[in-house]
């Protein structure tokens, strides 16, 4: 099928960077992203292109470049199905918190959503695209959906999950290490993947069966998981013995059938997917009765648990067991650096502990504000909003959010943190001044010298 127009629906971190990129790349195709986010979409047609609902490094000039040509935003969900060949659907897929299944799988209801809408409205035959990330077989229930309540037009379904990562998601997206498609029909399959050759190279677009497509993306993020939780693991027991993890990270990311990427140890990972799609395949498993495979995966998040709580708890007992009234600052809020999403950021739940135990948190992240600080702890439910808006503080400086700290926790790698003025910093803190690098991203000697009380994760 020859593709003039192309609908996203869902305006998020997946949907709007990714199209903006496939309306950069096909100047022929108008490509309108819809969301029923009223707020979202106006961010997004903001004339001033710093002010777009996300921060990503590239994504303004992509946008600037193509709005109002090729790429569109709007609420009007209903005229972008019925005059697109193609639909995506990139909406979210959080973990349930209600129901069979709370806490571990995906929750479809907006998928279901997307799908009712798409075979209501639509009066020509499209091709469905799952862009989401969702668990394997769902391409049946959006099959049944779109045959059963359509008006007797075709729809063919194909799964086309995303590995962009925040932070670097344009950059993954012009040059992805695979675009991955799954499906039945080798037309639909082919109109895909003409679409992404007018950038990426034939080789590494990866046609498969619409189930290995759905599977593979949840492994991928539960091999990546792994690492980080493997190397947290290990980074406890070089706590312990004197071994450094950094050192033994190089060692064994040396060996080409490791690799050096993602060995960094951390105060545990956070963002919206890692741990929902652990829980999702792990989830699956059980209904498979496959009990040995889901309790392998879900010690990854139980790992991660336990990294972000022993990072806090050994806070609390360096500063002689008591944190009650202190005040205790946090660089970075963001679940990673150059984004601005703070979804399951392992900042939340340090601050979270942190703050049971009456201390008074302060935060400076360059991208994150105040708003979004106190939404994510009200989330938690733990107390009052009243009582998370006395005890925490956001400052736009990271010389006052550190003045009179008694420690300062460093949640995200920021690189602008590695550029401060340290000595600057530790006159205006309490003394003893101490530093717990949850990144690893300072030097040891160099802070010592100055005279912090220096400990980072796993030497
Ligand atoms: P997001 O929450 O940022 O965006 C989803 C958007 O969908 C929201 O703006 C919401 O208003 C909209 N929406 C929900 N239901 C709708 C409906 N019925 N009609 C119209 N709009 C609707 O989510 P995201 O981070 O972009 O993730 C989307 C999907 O992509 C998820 O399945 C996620 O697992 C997957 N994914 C995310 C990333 C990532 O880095 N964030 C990477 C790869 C895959
Ligand atoms: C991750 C995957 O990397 C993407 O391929 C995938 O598309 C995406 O999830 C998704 O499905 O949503 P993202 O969560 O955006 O991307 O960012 P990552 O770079 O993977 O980082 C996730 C978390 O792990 C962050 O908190 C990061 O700080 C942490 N991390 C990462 C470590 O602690 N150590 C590392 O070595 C790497």
């Amino acid at each position: 099928m020859k593709i003039t127009k192309i609908c996203c629906i869902g305006a998020g971190y997946v949907g709007g960077p990714t199209m903006a990129v496939i309306a950069k790349k096909n100047p022929n195709i108008k490509v309108t992203i819809v969301d029923i986010n009223e707020e979202r979409i106006a961010a997004w047609n903001n004339e001033d292109v710093s002010k777009l609902p996300i921060y990503e490094p590239g994504l303004a000039e992509i946008v600037k470049e193509t709005r109002g040509k090729n790429l569109f935003f709007s609420t009007a969900i209903d005229e972008a199905i019925k005059e697109s060949e193609m639909i995506f659907i990139s909406v979210n897929t959080p973990t349930k918190t209600y129901g069979k299944g709370k806490g571990m799988a995906a929750d479809l209801k907006y998928v279901e959503l997307c799908a009712r809408n798409i075979a209501e409205v639509a009066s020509t035959d499209k091709i469905v695209v799952e862009k989401s990330t969702l668990p394997v077989r769902t391409a049946q229930a959006i099959k049944s959906i779109l045959h059963n309540t359509g008006n007797n037009v075709k729809f063919e379904i194909l799964s086309n999950p995303e590995f962009l990562a925040e932070g670097t998601a344009i950059e993954d997206l012009l040059s992805p290490d695979r675009v991955l498609i799954g499906g039945e029909s080798e037309d639909a399959i082919e109109s895909l993947a003409n679409i992404y050759g007018t950038w990426v190279p034939q080789e590494n677009i990866l046609r498969t069966n619409v189930w290995s497509s759905e599977l593979s993306k949840l492994t991928a993020n539960a091999f990546l998981a792994q690492r980080i939780s493997s190397i947290n693991a290990i980074s406890e027991l070089c706590e312990h013995t004197e071994a450094n993890v950094n050192e033994v990270a190089k060692a064994i990311g040396m060996d080409s059938r490791i690799g050096p990427k993602f060995l960094n140890a951390s105060i545990g990972f956070g963002g919206s997917c890692f741990q929902k799609d652990i829980l999702n395949l792990v989830y699956i498993a059980r209904s498979y009765n496959l009990n040995a495979v889901a309790d392998y995966w879900e010690q990854v998040i139980i790992l991660n648990d336990h990294q972000k709580r022993r990072f806090s708890d050994n806070l609390i007992s360096t500063l002689y067991n008591t944190v009650s009234g202190k005040k205790i600052a946090m660089l970075g809020w963001a679940f990673k650096k150059d984004t601005n999403d703070t979804r399951e950021s392992a900042a939340i739940y340090v601050a979270d502990h942190l703050l049971n135990e009456q201390a008074h948190i302060a935060v400076y992240d360059p991208k994150v504000n105040n708003k979004k600080v106190q939404a994510d702890l009200n989330y938690l439910n733990t107390r009052s909003a009243e009582e998370n808006n006395e005890l925490v503080t956001s400052f736009e400086d990271p010389y006052e959010v550190s003045k009179d700290a008694h420690a300062i926790a460093i949640m995200t790698e920021w690189d602008e943190f590695k550029t401060y003025d340290w000595q600057k910093i530790y006159d205006n803190m309490k003394k003893p001044a101490f530093i717990f690098d949850g990144r690893n991203i300072l030097d040891k000697d160099n802070m010592e010298s100055i005279g912090f009380e220096y400990s980072s994760i796993g030497s």
